[in-house]
């Protein structure tokens, strides 16, 4: 489906979310809601796109698993307003629609 550069790619940004996954738990943990949210932003939130290619790498992907992807980042977005407004349980809860489409994709697509 996807050229091998374009696969390490993306490979490479997974691991980056799954450590940015990791550190906002920690920052969560700590209650350093502030932290949280610009972990998400910067590293998968919608402003987060530009410098990671995801135009062009999306662009590759089936218009269902790019769909998927969109939204695990307005997601993450949405989670980094709601820790910086300083609500744990809101939080929480947008923390767990990032890992939603985390999941969803991961069940529905692979590289090869
Ligand atoms: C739009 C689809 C999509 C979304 C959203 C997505 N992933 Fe992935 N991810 C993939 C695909 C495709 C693979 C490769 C799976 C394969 O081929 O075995 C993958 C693989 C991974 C891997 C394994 C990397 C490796 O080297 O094998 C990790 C870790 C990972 N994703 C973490 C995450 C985390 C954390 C999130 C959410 C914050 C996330 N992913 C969101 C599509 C997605």
């Amino acid at each position: 489906m996807l050229p091998d550069i374009v696969k390490r790619h993306m490979l490479d940004a997974m691991h980056d979310n799954l450590l940015a996954v990791h550190e906002i738990q920690a920052a969560l943990d700590s209650g350093d809601l502030n932290k949280a949210g610009d972990i998400a932003e910067t590293r998968f939130g919608m402003s987060s796109l530009a410098s990671h290619n995801a135009a062009h790498i999306a662009s590759l992907m089936p218009q269902a698993m790019r769909q998927i992807g969109i939204e695990m980042h307005v997601a993450a977005s949405r989670f980094a307003a709601s820790a910086k407004e300083g609500d744990m349980v809101h939080a929480m809860d947008s923390f767990a629609a990032i890992n939603q489409q985390c999941a969803a994709c991961h069940a529905a697509y692979r590289l090869d």
